[in-house]
């Protein structure tokens, strides 16, 4: 069974309460709980790790080596910032597909460049709580019938 990882970056921990206009009341709890549902029928497992440090993101995604064929990131803020995730998954090779609650061409011009997305198969951006779900069900479309 394919296993995937789920990475969530800074301030992520704080979904349902952080500016709930932008990023809606969804808890960070709640999408694990939704990604779980959508993995069942997907028959793919999950693992999840948020963290609000750059190097704890980094490590995870060197783990992931031999461990996850996958990886589905929401970097936060470290999107527009981090070349040393950028250069992890880069190093790893796993594919992976960057995602965003907000739609990051909607906002402040400092959020429209993403270090990850040249990295990564493709992004999804602006749905909403939906945006994991639907990054998550193209990473398993593409390890199963593009790459596989
Ligand atoms: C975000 C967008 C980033 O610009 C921001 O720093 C976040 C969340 C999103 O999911 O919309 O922390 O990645």
């Amino acid at each position: 069974m394919l296993s995937l990882l789920i990475l969530h970056g800074p301030n992520l921990n704080l979904l349902g309460q952080r500016e709930p206009g932008i990023y809606g009341s969804a808890t960070l709890d709640s999408i694990t709980q939704q990604l779980e549902q959508a993995a069942r029928s997907l028959q793919v497992k999950l693992s999840s790790l948020q963290s609000n440090h750059e190097g704890a993101l980094v490590d995870a995604v060197h783990a992931a080596l031999g461990q996850h064929q996958g990886i589905l990131i929401n970097a936060g803020a470290y999107t527009h910032t981090s070349i040393a995730l950028r250069d992890a998954i880069a190093a790893v090779a796993i594919p992976t597909v960057e995602v965003h609650l907000s739609n990051l061409y909607r906002r402040e011009s400092f959020r429209h460049h993403s270090y990850i997305a040249p990295v990564a198969i493709g992004q999804i951006s602006g749905f909403g709580a939906d945006s994991y779900r639907l990054g998550l069900e193209a990473l398993v479309h593409y390890l199963k019938h593009v790459e596989g």
